[in-house]
């Protein structure tokens, strides 16, 4: 196919699961073994504006305008979408993170929902929403879900073709709110790849958990469609815990966690003794995100400033779809 070389620029958002993916069935085309429920976020995303070029022997990348030295995991995205349209042509991608990359706030998400979209496009292709959450799964399973604005589900699928996200509701009619206390925004030990993998491998409990987040998927379901916050809240905050006993009882063991999120945990647990209500949620890093509604903000963050610096307290509403800038 002749391309026109057009620079485009695409925005997608962050999402934070409610219902957490942890274990592939197919590592190559990123295949889950269940299905998995987010919400988008407003605060964090990233812009990617993706060219390709008739003088480069090889795709360039820069995140926050640094070059990318290991272009390996870029590189073979862009192969699928080389494939996808049919051309040999190399790109230059210039990616800007708003979102503190690998510390567990899903920076992969935003960043390839973004490059899928901005690439796609400049390859001249014309995807759906389902076509393009297929291909974010190809970078990273969580970017399957960051297509969409407000709650989405990833649908488990069984192969390339079955594997994608829908929209749930969009815009979101319930008040849900996060609050991300930023704990470490240095790249995480175990990758979330790694970790989901020792865990389907030597986790014993690996079995429950996927019985487990069956009906964990149903109740937050049912939570959003009734706009019922409390089964949302306590669900969502169970299934996290339940992932992260799967990295406890891995071998050998492993642990996202450090003292400040259990600090984290301590206060959303006495919060709700004093009657403000709000959950917690974590991913493979040690940010806690807690879960709470638009009149418990001010209380909850007056709450953690006694241990944490203001930068380090991001609100975030629901945030949107994919956009082209
Ligand atoms: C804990 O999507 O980063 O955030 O598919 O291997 O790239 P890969 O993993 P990734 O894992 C996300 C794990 C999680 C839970 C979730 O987002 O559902």
């Amino acid at each position: 196919m002749s391309l026109d070389n057009k620079s485009i620029t695409a925005r997608a958002h962050t999402n934070i699961a409610l219902v957490k993916y942890w274990g592939k069935k197919d590592e190559k085309l990123i295949i889950p073994n269940n299905s998995s429920i987010s919400l988008t976020l407003d605060e964090f995303y990233t812009e990617t504006t993706v060219k390709f070029d008739d003088n480069l022997y090889e795709d360039v990348m820069y995140l926050d305008n640094t070059k990318i030295d290991n272009m390996q995991p870029i590189s073979n995205f862009m192969n699928i979408v080389r494939k996808l349209s049919d051309t040999n042509k190399f790109a230059k991608i210039n990616s800007y993170n708003h979102v503190p990359t690998s510390a567990g706030l899903a920076s992969s998400a935003s960043g390839f929902a973004a490059l899928s979209a901005a690439a796609s496009k400049a390859a001249g292709l014309n995807l759906n929403n389902i076509e393009l959450s297929k291909l974010a799964r190809r970078g990273s399973g969580s970017a399957t879900r960051s297509v969409y604005g407000g709650f989405s589900e990833w649908k488990h699928g069984t192969d390339n073709d079955t594997s994608y996200a829908v929209s749930i509701q969009d815009p979101v009619k319930m008040d849900i709110n996060m609050i991300a206390i930023i704990l470490n925004n240095q790249p995480k030990k175990i990758s979330s790849r790694k970790g989901m993998k020792m865990s389907v491998n030597t986790s014993p409990y690996y079995k429950a958990w996927e019985q487990q987040t069956t009906r964990d998927l149903k109740s937050v379901k049912n939570a959003i469609y009734n706009n019922d916050f409390t089964t949302l809240g306590k669900t969502a905050e169970l299934n996290s815990m339940r992932m992260h006993a799967l990295t406890l009882s891995s071998d050998p063991s492993y642990l996202y966690l450090n003292k400040d999120s259990l600090l984290v945990i301590d206060y959303v647990k006495s919060l709700r003794e004093k009657g403000i209500e709000c959950y917690y949620t974590m991913d493979a890093g040690p940010n806690v995100k807690v879960i709470c509604q638009s009149k418990n903000i001010e209380k909850i963050k007056l709450y953690l400033l006694q241990s944490f610096d203001e930068e380090n307290i991001k609100i975030s509403k629901p945030g949107g779809s994919i956009k082209y800038l």
